[in-house]
């Protein structure tokens, strides 16, 4: 297994089944899976081979039926609701395939409730405000920090939620098809902010996507296929 602690991600014979009545449907079939820090690994695969249910797993957001999770040494499946939304505030973001702004909140606004709920509504902490400016120039968004979405583009709404996801130093960024809504010059640009949060900050992502393309920024590929990975 090596050092657990620089695999910033670790699966052990992941099982799913979601159960609809009395009908199982086995959406993982033993993920064994290790990202070590700093890494960018892109996940493929045919629609419902089980990759968004990886995802959300590793996110905290779902348990699995059986296996085990580690995030950055601390192991998810053993942990109570209470520490598993702890963990998950800290040590992850998160960039859904669609938009998930505020829409009544400025780009600043939606980027401070996020920092907000990092630090559990305390209101003494303002975030890192020079962080704050190297996220916004590396995303090209300085000159937008008092739009609202609707009056962003859906490259820059994407851009935004990315800022937003990795503003408090997530240990990992997992992306479910960022790019899906978008069109090629808008997906380019966002993948290109990707790559370079990776390159600049060393920012560990795990990211889904059908587009060769955009997987060809990772570092490494998973293939996914019928709820396992395949290579
Ligand atoms: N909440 C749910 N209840 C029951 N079955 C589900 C649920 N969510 C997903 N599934 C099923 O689990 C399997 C894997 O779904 P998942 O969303 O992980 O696929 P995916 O690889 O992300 O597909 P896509 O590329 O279309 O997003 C599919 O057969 C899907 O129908
Ligand atoms: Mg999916």
């Amino acid at each position: 297994m090596g050092d657990r602690k620089s695999n910033i991600v670790e699966t052990r014979q992941l099982e799913m089944i979601y159960r609809m009545g009395k009908i199982g449907v086995h959406a993982l079939r033993g993920v064994d899976l290790v990202v070590h820090e700093g890494e960018f690994v892109a996940i493929m695969g045919p629609s419902g081979c089980g990759k968004s249910t990886l995802l959300h797993i590793i996110g905290g957001l779902l348990t699995p039926t059986r296996g085990q999770v580690f995030v950055d040494g601390h192991e998810l499946t053993a942990m109570s609701d209470a520490e598993r939304t702890d963990l998950r505030r800290r040590k992850i973001g998160f960039v859904f395939q669609r938009f998930n702004l505020f829409p009544t909140l400025t780009v600043e606004g939606n980027l401070r409730l996020a920092e907000r709920i990092y630090s559990n509504g305390g209101r003494d902490e303002v975030g890192d405000p020079a962080r704050e400016r190297e996220i916004l120039r590396l995303l090209r968004l300085e000159d937008k920090i008092n739009h609202k979405p609707t009056e962003l583009s859906g490259g820059e709404q994407q851009r935004v939620a990315i800022a937003r996801a990795v503003i408090n130093r997530p240990a990992i960024l997992l992306a479910d098809e960022p790019t899906g809504n978008l069109d090629s010059e808008n997906a380019e640009i966002v993948l290109r902010m990707m790559k370079d949060l990776n390159e600049h900050f060393g920012q560990t992502i795990i990211m889904i996507t059908h587009n060769p393309e955009a997987a060809s920024m990772a570092n490494r590929i998973l293939k996914m296929r019928d709820g396992r990975i395949i290579s």
